[in-house]
């Protein structure tokens, strides 16, 4: 039984990193007229009011996108991400942030296609909602992990994969590189960025130890904390790997997360990583 609702935590720190990782892969993939595809694994709701009952509970996002989406002077991967972020709220008031589904259809061309696979029976009604009529898309109520390999390699031979599953069952760390590893057999030109909460440091170690002995290459990781580490205090960091990533995304987060660490930083304790975990 699924429990996870990411309308508790839209728009928050994890977000603002996996959000604008996304934002700039796509943008890289519209360089070339051809079409690309875009698959979502966990895609959840696609929109989220940021005056709902949950969104009010935790009040996450007032640490997250709430903190910049007003700045000046920001570094160009986060500007491209507010700008986004804007073009959801036309008025001058933060009432609503799209999630990976809503970012992606907002951004992609009328020749380019969009996999969102649900498996949560509520979210993959609101995201039908969400997505309503769009040719380009189509809504998938299944496992992601097991029925994106279907599709693989896709009719276009260009695309992005996004595997941001709550980690609600623990073996889901498990899954989500097996699961890489089998996409990237049938398709190893594609892009995939994986989402991860640090909540136990340990468990990240051993991912990364895991890919560094796995066969992918071209491998980056982008990390930002909101908190120091501890065992006691829930998800403290976030982060997105990244494999086959354009050759500007480096060069882009380096400038981004010092940023993202100084703004979003709790208590003086925001940090950042960048790995270039495996060579091309
Ligand atoms: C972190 S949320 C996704 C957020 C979204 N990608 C975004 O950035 O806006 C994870 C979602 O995955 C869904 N989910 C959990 N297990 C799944 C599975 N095996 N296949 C597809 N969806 C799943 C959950 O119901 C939840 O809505």
């Amino acid at each position: 039984m699924l429990s996870y609702r990411h309308s508790y935590h839209a728009g928050n720190f994890a977000d603002v990193l996996k959000h604008s990782v996304l934002i700039h892969i796509i943008e890289h993939l519209k360089k070339k007229q051809k079409p690309f595809c875009y698959v979502d694994t966990h895609a959840g709701a696609g929109s989220y009011s940021l005056n709902s009952e949950q969104a009010e509970k935790t009040q996450e996002y007032l640490q997250g996108i709430a903190k910049i989406w007003q700045a000046d002077n920001l570094p160009p991967a986060i500007a491209a991400y507010v700008n986004v972020i804007k073009a959801f709220n036309i008025d001058a008031t933060l009432n609503r942030y799209p999630g990976s589904p809503m970012i992606a259809r907002h951004l992609l061309r009328p020749q380019d296609r969009i996999f969102l696979y649900e498996l949560h029976n509520t979210e993959v009604e609101i995201l039908r909602q969400s997505v309503n009529k769009d040719k380009r898309v189509q809504v998938i109520h299944k496992d992601g992990f097991k029925q994106s390999l279907s599709i693989m390699p896709p009719q276009q031979r260009r695309g992005l994969v996004l595997i941001d599953p709550s980690y609600e069952i623990k073996t889901e760390y498990k899954q989500v590189l097996e699961t890489i590893i089998q996409l990237h057999q049938r398709f190893s030109t594609g892009t995939y960025a994986l989402w991860y909460p640090v909540v136990e440091r340990q468990r990240i170690d051993e991912l990364e130890r895991k890919i560094l002995a796995s066969p992918l290459r071209n491998v980056q990781l982008f990390e930002l904390a909101q908190r120091a580490d501890s065992d006691a205090q829930g998800m403290t960091a976030s982060g997105v790997v990244v494999v086959n990533p354009p050759w500007t995304l480096y060069a882009e987060m380096q400038q981004a997360l010092p940023y993202l660490a100084e703004n979003l930083g709790l208590v003086n304790q925001g940090a950042y990583r960048i790995r270039q975990l495996k060579d091309e």
